[in-house]
Order: C-alpha cells, then structure tokens, then sequence
C-alpha cells in the first residue's frame, strides 16, 4: 500500500517523480483512476485547504469522498481513533485521507488495511503542503538546489516548517528561519528577519498556531507585525525576482499585511491551487498501489 505519512520516508527520485506528476496534472493532464473508489476524509482537526484540495483531486481523478464530522460521530459515544478509521475500511473505503492533533498518529493504524494519505499530523508532518510548496517553487525557479528560503513565525509549532526544513536541505536548499524568541527551535539557521528579506528568494511566512500555545503570547499582535511582518516597505527590499509564500490561513495586519496578500510577489494562492495537483499525483499513487 502506498501510504503518505512523511517527505523523510521518500527518496529524493520519489518526491521529484510526484511532483514531475503533479505538474502535468497542472498543464491539463487527466486521468479516472479514482473511478468507482470512494475515499474517506477524517479531520480530526480544522481543514478549509487541505481537506477540500484532496475532495478536489479525489472528485477531478473520477472518485468519490464521504466526510465525517467528529463532534456527531460515534466518537462522542467512546469510539477509539483506531475504531473510526478501521469503520470506515469495513464499509468499504478505497483509502482514507487523515489530520489528526497527535504527531505520528498514523503509528496507531498499523492494522489498518487502505492506503493513507495525511493531512497533517501535530507538530510532525504535513507532507502534501511540503509537496505543493515545492511545486511552487520549482515552477518559479526550475530548480531547488542554492536556493535560500527563510521560513518566518512559529516554528516551534509548525508541522509546514518542519517537513519544509526536512524536504528543502536534502533538495539542496539553503534553509533559514526567523521570528520571535519563544518560537525559535534549537539546531536550526537564525537570521535577522531584516536581513532575510534582502537576501532571500523565498520568504515564507507562517501562521502563529494559538491552538497550540501552551501559555498566551508574551508580544502582542502589533509588535509581531512592527518585527516580524511582512509590509510594502519590507516587499519593496526584497530582490527583485524573490517570491513570498504563506501555508495559510493568514492573518492579515500580523503576519502579512493587507496590501501584501495578493502582490506581484505573492504565490500564497498559487500555493492552493497547486495543493488540487500534488494531491491528485499522492491519491494517483496511493491507489495504483
Ligand atoms: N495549509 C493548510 O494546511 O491549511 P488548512 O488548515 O486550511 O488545511
């Protein structure tokens, strides 16, 4: 079965070979392998993005996709993480997509018998964000290796930064981070975020992950955004053919500016249109087995 739980279980020929997929998909490629397959989609946590590109790839490749909303499954009666998805094999589901809060949640499903595609796991893993990032990237630069990003905000919390930082070194990128003191993370490249945005080509920028704070913030939101958020003054520093890119969702005067969102520089919606194709080329694979 060909699950996605992590890029770090991939070879680098593995991740070129979806994303090499992924872009046909994106220059008008189709196929109906997901004919007649019905997938089941299980957010044990919030999705606006992730959770409605993979219904996209599913429904674009032929297929089918049942939802489920925890606050009124059987879950509220005691039914284990385990049990839900092992339900949702016994009604018959081709493979089932799933965000799950816990890191490495997938370590539970080990009786499971159809492929899993995540969604995200905790702070772990987001492999299929990494993959349309990558696209992203490889769109505007046609290639990965000197390239120097700088990945801005929470790191700390971010599953998107770790498997960026991960996936983007062994490509031969330059990986660098910025941001706050409380959400630095030992062993990774600091930069002054100043600095970063002079010397990049990529800026990406992160959400701070509330959700996830164990205590509240010690800056508030203006101080964020007069350090560590990107404004027309900062794009204006940038280099010229430099992008910025963003996980979203966003929040607009903290970490981004207003007038930032959608500028010449922007690829963050580009970004969500490329997660419809990189997620097509994982359902692809996961099905084909
Ligand atoms: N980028 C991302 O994972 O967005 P969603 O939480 O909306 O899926």
């Amino acid at each position: 079965m060909k699950n996605l739980f992590n890029l770090s279980s991939l070879s680098v020929e593995e991740i070129n070979a979806i994303l090499d997929r992924a872009q046909q998909f994106a220059e008008g490629e189709t196929s109906d392998i997901a004919k007649g397959k019905i997938i089941a989609s299980l957010f044990f946590e919030p999705s606006t993005r992730t959770q409605n590109s993979y219904s996209m790839a599913v429904m674009r490749l032929g297929g089918q996709v049942i939802t489920f909303n925890t606050e009124v499954s059987s879950m509220k009666k005691g039914e284990t993480f385990y049990d839900t998805v092992k339900c949702f094999e016994a009604l018959g589901c081709d493979g089932a997509i799933i965000r799950h809060s816990e890191n490495e949640y997938y370590k539970q499903l080990e009786g499971i018998n159809m492929p899993i595609m995540s969604g995200g796991d905790g702070t772990g893993n987001h492999p299929t964000q990494s993959l349309l990032d990558l696209l992203t990237i490889k769109q505007e630069f046609g290639k990965f290796e000197g390239l120097k990003i700088c990945i801005v905000g929470d790191v700390i919390h971010s599953r998107v930064a770790h498997t960026n930082i991960e996936v983007m070194e062994r490509l031969g990128m330059q990986v660098y981070t910025s941001g706050p003191d409380e959400f630095k993370e030992d062993g990774l490249n600091y930069i002054d975020f100043d600095t970063a945005v002079k010397e990049m080509d990529v800026i990406m920028l992160l959400r701070i992950q509330h959700e996830r704070l164990s205590s509240a913030m010690v800056m508030t939101k203006e101080d964020y955004n007069r350090q560590f958020g990107l404004n027309a003054e900062r794009v204006a520093a940038m280099k010229d053919h430099a992008i910025i890119m963003h996980p979203a969702p966003f929040n607009r005067g903290v970490e981004i500016n207003d007038d930032c969102v959608e500028c010449e520089k922007s690829r963050i919606f580009k970004q969500m249109s490329n997660g419809v194709f990189v997620r097509m080329a994982v359902v692809e694979r996961a099905l084909k087995g």
